[in-house]
């Protein structure tokens, strides 16, 4: 005969398990990580940066980092769920400090050949002086980086992310501008959650 104080602890054993289960489940669904990274010499990409995290950080379990491109850890990069690179248009592409950052994900960080950034959310946004002179291009040639990396791209804002034009007859950064920085901020969260729930619900399905 078992002693009672088995069967108790048998029976709060398999009580609990279930109820462990959801508890960790709930968990790893808790937050998302959002990582803004940015170079900005007199402040116009900087200030955009922060209206994406903004809107990033309006969607309810979502942590948000914001950082220069040359202050992103491999820890830091690796954790994030999304990723939003922001870029000033130096010579109608991206500036060579962006740039420089991607390449550092594999001369630093090893990305390859495991793709390291797989199917976390990406998305890209911009500050040029002129309407017309390399917004596009720039965010083209950061998702391209993305891309490459196997990450699942999105925009929001514009057609290619969100930019802002900051000299000429349109100085500084307007309020459209920042309200497109921060609906696309706010789509890289709704979508790195769409993917982190997704993941979670195939894991359970093939278990
Ligand atoms: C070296 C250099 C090249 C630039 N080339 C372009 C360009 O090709 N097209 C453009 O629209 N603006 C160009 N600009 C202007 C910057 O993109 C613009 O001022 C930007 O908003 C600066 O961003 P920041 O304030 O974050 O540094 C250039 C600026 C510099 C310093």
């Amino acid at each position: 005969m078992p002693s009672k104080f088995l069967v108790r602890g048998l029976l709060i054993f398999f009580f609990w398990l279930p109820f462990g289960a959801v508890v960790s489940h709930v968990h790893a669904e808790q937050f998302v990580t959002v990582l803004v990274a940015y170079h900005s010499m007199t402040g116009h990409t900087e200030k955009m940066a922060q209206a994406v995290a903004d809107g990033a950080q309006s969607v309810p379990g979502t942590r948000v980092r914001v950082e220069r491109v040359e202050n992103v850890t491999a820890e830091v990069l690796f954790s994030a769920d999304g990723l939003v690179v922001g870029s000033p248009v130096y010579w109608s592409n991206m500036a060579g400090e962006v740039k420089t950052f991607f390449d550092n994900w594999q001369f630093k960080f090893g990305v390859w050949p495991e793709f390291k950034m797989r199917n976390k959310v990406g998305a890209a946004f911009a500050t040029g002086g002129q309407v017309s002179s390399g917004k596009e291009v720039t965010m083209l040639t950061i998702l391209a980086a993305m891309l490459g990396n196997q990450m699942i791209v999105v925009s929001d804002g514009g057609a290619f992310g969100a930019s802002a034009t900051t000299e000429g007859k349109s100085p500084g950064i307007d309020q459209d501008e920042l309200a497109d920085a921060r609906a696309l901020g706010k789509r890289v969260a709704e979508v790195a959650w769409m993917v982190k729930r997704g993941e979670i619900h195939h894991a359970e399905a093939v278990q």
